[in-house]
């Protein structure tokens, strides 16, 4: 094996071309999950939560033409124990949309325990659920925090149809290692009942031809129709979090990212986890929980000693679970194409190191009858890779028996790419997830084009004063020509063209939008919204005692209500000293260097400042450790192992790429975020002890006090310090 891969090594250079050109077409999408493009140009997107869109590039309209019923983890309901990956994960149109107006859609039922392929109409543009046609049901667990879901569905040049489908097991549970875990009570924790079964069909990618009825089983999956305990829709098994998929349209090969476990090292308990793109010419089993990256073997673990046993061979794998309704002896594990560690990767250093997730998508090439072209004439045929954690993409060249000849970064500096595909103008749509793992409200999809393209000018819309239905624009370049659109529902229509506008008196709409175009570049936009926010119900507040002048370590108590009540465990109640000098940033923030340290060590991936996100609020790991002896050695020792357990179930995964220079500094500023704040969670009523003075306090100043639960609009007020 070593010897092969020193030769992948001459050929594997640090090529960083110049950044792709990007140009947001809407921002503000809740959990964008994939996207699709259709025959005439617009882009479909699926929220997670089961809203689907449509975005029309020419005019930079967004309707949302469903919202589909699914089960999933919903800001309105935070403390669901639903699995937290649950809900609406992929779209793709039939191949024959434009005759049949047909979209495929996979998500996770609202009553019934299964993820679902189903196929509906568009009636007039519009999702119409009546017309849900079921193609699959996967029955799937969804207690006890299972996750992974995978969720692109995808056709092939001949009308084939691949569902990327997940493990549906708890990954916390098992070091990071392969989750196998043979004890009765633990089939969530056992990834042999899914996609180690060749009898079930999830941790796969299954591949099945629809028909008007259904579906049939194409030739060459990887069991033949008819073999006993398997699953003949099966293409591929073995699969962990197969996220995103694509397929060669000229060859037919299939890619995938496959999203690996969290183990940081190798272990008595087996490899380091690793993040695979994995390259399929044919079926096959690519090993999960068995056999990992090139290759590389688990012992079978025994979970009632922790003690590691025998090693998997992968040429044979055996599945020894109780709970395997399939074959004992699995087919031989397949290596993957390219796959990387946390660390650095000594195969493929230009990945670089710190958190992952792998996905796979679009091919690229050259093609002079397209406007758009990310390669040179010369620039050969190839694969992009690109990854949410580390908001890379990555162009994996390939010789015409696509085997992996050069791996180049083509674009940096992205937030967290989450579906990547080509339009037919050679021009690529992205989406970009937004900065939190749920809950995001500032998705984004992006359109990105070579880094020679012209983009169109930057534009805002700004109201005239004194006047509430005249609106002009503002352009960074004057040579453009400006169309005003308004949004109603699901429709569109031109209001007019001009620096000006003044919505005519019937015009009712939710969005005024000005479209700027020059025939060259690309169109861009502005927009604003035409409601009112929908108002939420008052929390009040009420500081018993004295109405003023508090001192710092002073006890004030507090009293909040609402109409309706809220429930006293969603409350949190803050004191915060402004200083009267400088600009107040409405909460605890951190340097603009701090905030770039941290940053570049992708910790925000699953933290934010002031709330929690897949990891603890910043500020209040302060509120609790600010005043603990060696907070920072305990602290600096739990981020770079990893750990679980003190703020939930869901570990941080070990951050071995932090230098101890650099947990330092982040840690120290971090355990100050909270200077001057006081906090207390889940109470209605009670006691706040003021902060002590901090070190920055001036001599006079303000304390601003607040209430704040989901759902409800915050109350806020200063009293001056003296
Ligand atoms: C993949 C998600 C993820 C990433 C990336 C991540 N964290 Fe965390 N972090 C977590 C989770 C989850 C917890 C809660 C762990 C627990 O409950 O014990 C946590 C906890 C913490 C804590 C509190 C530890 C404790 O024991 O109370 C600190 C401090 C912290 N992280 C700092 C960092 C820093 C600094 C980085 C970047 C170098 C980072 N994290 C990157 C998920 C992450």
């Amino acid at each position: 094996m070593r010897k092969t891969l020193s030769i992948f090594l001459l050929c594997i250079g640090a090529v960083t071309a110049a950044p792709l050109q990007q140009q947001t077409i809407i921002d503000g999408l809740h959990d964008p999950m994939s996207l699709a493009i259709a025959p005439d140009g617009d882009i479909y997107v699926v929220e997670r939560e089961g809203k689907i869109l449509r975005i029309h590039p020419d005019t930079g309209g967004v309707f949302e033409i469903g919202n589909l019923a699914v089960s999933a983890l919903r800001a309105s309901d935070p403390k669901s124990d639903t699995s937290v990956e649950e809900g609406l994960q992929g779209i793709a149109f039939d191949p024959d949309f434009e005759k049949n107006s047909r979209v495929f859609l996979y998500y996770s039922h609202p009553q019934r325990r299964v993820d679902r392929l189903a196929r509906f109409h568009l009636r007039d543009g519009n999702l119409d659920p009546a017309s849900e046609q079921v193609l699959l049901d996967i029955p799937l667990e969804r207690d006890n925090r299972v996750c992974h879901h995978g969720g692109s569905i995808r056709f092939d040049a001949d009308g084939l149809l691949y569902l990327s489908v997940g493990d549906n097991t708890n990954p916390f549970a098992s070091d990071g290692y392969a989750p196998i875990d043979n004890r009765a009570d633990r089939a969530e924790w056992d990834a042999q009942r899914s996609s180690g079964n060749t009898n079930d069909l999830r941790g796969k990618i299954l591949r099945i031809r629809p028909t008007e009825t259904g579906y049939t089983i194409p030739p060459g999956n990887l069991f033949p129709m008819g073999t006993a305990k398997t699953r003949p829709e099966i293409y591929i098994m073995g699969c962990r979090n197969p996220y995103r998929t694509t397929i060669n349209p000229k060859t037919h090969t299939l890619y995938w990212g496959e999203i690996g476990p969290d183990a940081d090292k190798s272990s008595a308990k087996g490899p380091a986890g690793y993040d695979e793109i994995n390259q399929a010419k044919a079926a096959g089993n690519y090993g999960w929980p068995l056999v990992i990256a090139n290759n590389q073997p688990y012992p079978i673990v025994d979970f009632a000693t922790g003690k590691p046993g025998a090693m998997i061979d992968p040429a044979a794998p055996i599945n020894r679970s109780r709970r395997n309704t399939g074959l004992t002896t699995l087919p031989p594990a397949q290596p993957a194409f390219i796959w990387y560690p946390y660390d650095a990767s000594k195969e493929f250093p230009i990945l670089g190191k710190s958190g992952r997730c792998a996905m796979a998508g679009p091919m690229l090439d050259y093609d002079a009858k397209r406007p758009y072209n990310l390669l040179p004439p010369n620039g050969g045929h190839g694969l992009l890779t690109y990854d949410w954690s580390r908001g890379k993409i990555w162009f994996a060249k390939l010789t015409d028996d696509e085997k992996l000849q050069s791996l180049a970064i083509i674009d940096e500096d992205l937030t967290h790419p989450m579906d990547l595909q080509m339009a037919t103008d050679g021009s690529l749509w992205m989406i970009d997830y937004g900065p939190e793992w749920w809950f995001n409200t500032k998705g984004k999809v992006i359109h990105l084009f070579p880094s020679s393209t012209q983009l169109g000018p930057k534009l805002s819309i700004e109201p005239v004063p004194e006047s509430d239905r005249s609106f002009t624009v503002k352009s960074d370049k004057s040579s453009s020509t400006f169309n005003w659109w308004l949004t109603s529902g699901t429709t569109e229509r031109q209001l007019g063209s001009g620096s000006t506008i003044i919505l005519p008196p019937d015009a009712s709409g939710s969005e005024l939008r000005v479209v700027a175009s020059d025939g060259k570049s690309p169109h861009s936009f502005a927009r604003i919204s035409l409601l009112k926010a929908e108002a939420l119900p008052e929390l009040r507040l009420k500081l018993k005692g004295k109405a003023k002048a508090f001192s710092f370590g002073e006890s004030v108590a507090f009293n909040i209500t609402a109409d309706p009540q809220p429930d006293p465990a969603q409350l949190t109640v803050r004191a915060r000293y402004i200083p009267a000098t400088g600009h107040d940033a409405g909460g605890p923030q951190l340097p603009t260097d701090i905030q770039a340290l941290i940053t570049a060590n992708a910790c925000f991936a699953c933290h934010q400042v002031d709330h929690n996100s897949v990891g603890p609020a910043y500020s209040s790991v302060s509120l609790k450790y600010r005043k603990t002896a060696g907070a920072i050695d305990t602290l600096k020792a739990k981020v770079k192992m990893g750990g679980k357990g003190v703020w939930g179930e869901v570990p941080m995964p070990p951050q071995i790429a932090l230098s101890d220079r650099d947990a330092d500094t982040i840690l120290n500023a971090i355990l100050h975020l909270a200077d001057g704040i006081s906090e207390i969670k889940g109470s209605s009523a009670g006691t706040l002890q003021l902060p002590a003075r901090p070190a920055t306090a001036t001599s006079s100043g303000a304390w601003e006090f607040s209430a704040e639960a989901p759902g409800y609009t915050a109350a806020k007020f200063r009293i001056p310090l003296q």
